[in-house]
């Protein structure tokens, strides 16, 4: 994938050398359980985790002060509702070390990336893409308020709740709230601008 840059921070491929900066954080209770995934219990699973999952998807978020990786975002080929399978979306999901909360990286890198997967022609950053997305969904259990605020930031519109079973957390039924972000580049306009019926 693409590079991305903004102010603070590069959007760039994992890389197996990446690995300690991942396990520091991702070993963390309060990183990996809002997530929905269990906490990295060895530096062996921050490895299995950019090897097997990070590929293609995610972009590991270097500090450009530092170098130091500090975090994740990713597009996730998951479906959120049948109703929704006519159109290209994907699910935005996000976590960073807790020692840069409250700073505002989340949604500057988030705001990049949706740039680039809703105007990939101005911003390419996957073949994988075949053209813009038609939309983007997260979800956050009802707990975990900093991100509720981080889509709400970007502009998603909650759609409902919902309990189901989180198969990384053990299968535990969780309760999680639903967003969507229509892209206007798409439909034209924007989400308040639909007409109600
Ligand atoms: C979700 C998560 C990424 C949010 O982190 P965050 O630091 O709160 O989010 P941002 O980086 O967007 O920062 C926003 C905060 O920085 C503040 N801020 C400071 N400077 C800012 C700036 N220039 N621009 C925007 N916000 C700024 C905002 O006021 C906001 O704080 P507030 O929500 O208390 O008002 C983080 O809590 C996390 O990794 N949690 C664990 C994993 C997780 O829950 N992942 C999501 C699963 S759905």
């Amino acid at each position: 994938m693409k590079t991305l840059e903004t102010d603070r921070l590069m959007l760039r491929d994992w890389q197996p050398a990446d690995c300690d900066d991942l396990f520091a954080y991702a070993s963390l209770p309060e990183v990996a359980l809002n997530a929905g995934w269990q906490p990295h219990k060895s530096i062996e699973d921050s490895l299995a985790a950019i090897t097997g999952l990070y590929p293609d998807c995610c972009y590991a978020l270097q500090l450009r002060e530092t170098g130091r990786v500090i975090g994740n975002i990713g597009f996730y080929n998951t479906s959120i509702c049948r109703i929704f399978q006519c159109l290209d979306g994907r699910e935005l999901g996000f976590d960073l070390s807790p020692a840069f909360w409250g700073n505002g990286l989340m949604t500057e890198a988030a705001q990049a990336l949706i740039g680039a997967l809703f105007d990939p022609k101005s911003s390419p950053i996957s073949p994988a893409l075949r053209g813009p997305l038609d939309y983007l969904w997260f979800a956050h259990f009802p707990e975990n308020l900093r991100s509720r605020r981080v889509g709400e930031r970007l502009g998603f519109r909650r759609l409902f709740s919902r309990a189901h079973p989180v198969a990384q957390l053990g299968s535990a039924e969780k309760t999680e709230v639903f967003y969507l972000l229509a892209n206007p580049k798409v439909f034209g306009h924007s989400w308040d601008q639909c007409p109600k019926t």
